[in-house]
């Protein structure tokens, strides 16, 4: 509640600080946010994020191709062009490629300044045991961060199915979304865009903290990888348990 209250606050403060145009649509709660990726997390996002009133602009290597225009029939008002075209005509920018093309697409889209990236991307790879292990020491937020030059990351969404993001209700209840950034201004940003699907953004800390949120997705991914269908779940966080009241334990402060 604290945090929703207080990336309201801070939204509406950045507002005065953004170029005009976009300065409506913040202050609307409305975003243009470029969905670079059309598989399966773009597909479930973009449609969800253009049903509520954002401008969705895909960024896709075949603008033309029939997968594209089916999604642009469930997503209204959205328009599809190449990555680097909705790169470059959104400050928002949902990153849903995999791991393996982030790099290139990071260097060849460019100018990052000013721009927001919504990183959902998890640097994972099988590991011998056929479960997922983190590929890179760091983290994919963290090395998006370095590659692009001017821009701010924040981690979200890397933690949660793309059948839960087309549709919350599958999951009986709340869904939590951890986020991860240095910029609080941007993180309360991105929290807006994620309570706006029906989503519960949670505030993780800085973005080295995209080293355990990558992590937590491989967990997410266990009992999928071990045909353990019926044990899939997503992540809640029970807030509001710090030992404020409790008796009989040393307190934390
Ligand atoms: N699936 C999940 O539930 C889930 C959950 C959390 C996080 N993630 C992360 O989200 C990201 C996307 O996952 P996904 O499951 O949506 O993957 P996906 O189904 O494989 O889709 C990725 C999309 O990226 C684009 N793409 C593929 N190869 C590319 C390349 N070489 N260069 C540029 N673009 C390329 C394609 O879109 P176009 O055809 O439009 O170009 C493709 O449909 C991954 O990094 C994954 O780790 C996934």
């Amino acid at each position: 509640m604290l945090f929703r209250s207080l990336c309201l606050s801070v939204v509406l403060i950045s507002s005065l600080f953004i170029h005009h145009g976009a300065r409506a649509e913040v202050a609307s709660g409305k975003e243009i946010i470029a969905v670079i990726g059309t598989g399966r997390m773009g597909a479930a996002a973009g449609p969800r994020l253009a049903a509520v009133g954002h401008t969705v602009i895909y960024g896709t290597r075949d603008p033309s191709s029939e997968k594209m225009r089916e999604l642009l029939g469930r997503s209204p008002g959205a328009k599809a062009v190449s990555q680097r075209q909705a790169v470059q005509s959104a400050d928002l920018v949902l990153l849903a490629i995999p791991w393996f093309a982030t790099e290139e697409f990071v260097a060849s889209s460019g100018p990052w300044s000013g721009k927001l990236i919504m990183d959902m991307v998890n640097a994972s790879k099988m590991g011998d045991d056929g479960l997922l292990e983190v590929a890179v020491d760091t983290s994919a937020g963290e090395l998006i961060q370095s590659w692009a030059t001017g821009a701010t990351v924040v981690k979200t969404f890397n933690t949660v199915s793309y059948h839960i993001i087309a549709d919350p209700s599958i999951a009986k209840g709340l869904v939590t979304i951890p986020l991860a950034s240095n910029d609080a201004e941007a993180k309360a940003r991105v929290a807006a865009v994620v309570e706006s699907i029906g989503m519960e953004p949670f505030d993780a800390g800085p973005l080295r903290f995209s080293r355990a949120l990558e992590h937590m997705s491989t967990l997410h991914m266990v009992p999928y990888l071990q045909d353990r269908w019926e044990d899939a779940y997503e992540f809640y966080f029970v807030t509001g348990t710090a030992p404020l009241g409790a008796t009989g334990v040393r307190l934390a402060k």
